[in-house]
């Protein structure tokens, strides 16, 4: 244990550990994973891309978003599968590259909706934890240390106030935002209100989880502030010059 009482486990390699990044929307979880991942030379896996790309295979055969039997029968027809790119995971849904279809905003609250069924999430967590059962991973969500990985080495909840995080998604949209910042706010908070209130496995920050809130820093401080806390819990700030 480390005087702070934080579980310390030193000498355990970067390359094996898992670490947790959760949060809600516009946190900014896939920048801090993605610099992660480079950082410490690991994989980063951003697992509400896995969402999206179901969400987008209901959408494009027409079929019902809450019905669950529905949606367990296509999830049982389907395979989706991530991998590294250069700046984001390239999303493969039955070997398609959809990588480019998943962001926009009917995809998006799609996703959130399809999410709250237990079935499609106990496949969604059954294949992510196939996927980081080696370890060296960075996994993006919103359950991965409350479920998916609730051993996870590292486990930060990225947080903001709603306003700021609102904001943050609509300057990341930059020309390409349809809607007006208010905008984006609102449906930003439609989605976290659903992410946090459904009954299997909603948005929270696991007991053991590192508070991480973002509302005052600039993304550097977040980003150093984020390494600080892995080389803490990995026990690597001892064994560095
Ligand atoms: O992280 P994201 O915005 O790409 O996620 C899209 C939706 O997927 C999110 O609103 C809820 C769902 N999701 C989830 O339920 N569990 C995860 N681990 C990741 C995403």
């Amino acid at each position: 244990m480390s005087p702070d009482g934080s579980p310390v486990r030193a000498g355990l390699l970067p390359e094996r550990a898992i670490i947790a990044i959760d949060g809600p929307a516009g946190a900014g979880k896939s920048t801090i994973a993605r610099h992660l991942a480079r950082h410490f030379g690991l994989l980063n896996l951003e697992t509400g891309a896995m969402y999206r790309a179901f969400a987008l295979k209901v959408l494009r055969k027409g079929l019902p978003l809450d019905e669950c039997g529905v949606l367990e029968a296509l999830a049982a027809e389907t395979t989706i599968r991530l991998e590294p790119g250069d700046d984001e995971n390239r999303v493969l849904l039955d070997g398609e590259d959809v990588t480019g279809q998943i962001r926009n905003p009917t995809v998006t609250d799609a996703a959130s909706r399809v999410s709250v069924f237990p079935a499609i999430r106990a496949w969604m967590v059954r294949m992510q934890q196939q996927m980081g059962a080696n370890g060296g991973v960075v996994m993006e969500g919103r359950d991965i240390g409350t479920v998916v990985f609730p051993h996870a080495d590292v486990k930060i909840f990225l947080d903001a106030a709603p306003e700021v995080r609102g904001q943050r998604r609509f300057d990341q949209l930059g020309p390409k935002a349809a809607a007006q910042p208010e905008e984006v706010i609102r449906e930003l908070h439609k989605r976290d209100e659903r992410d946090r209130n459904r009954a299997d496995s909603p948005l929270r920050p696991a007991p053991d989880a590192v508070l991480l809130d973002s509302t005052c820093m600039t993304l550097d401080e977040v980003v150093k502030a984020a390494e600080n806390i892995v080389e803490k819990r990995l026990g690597l700030a001892e064994s560095m010059p």
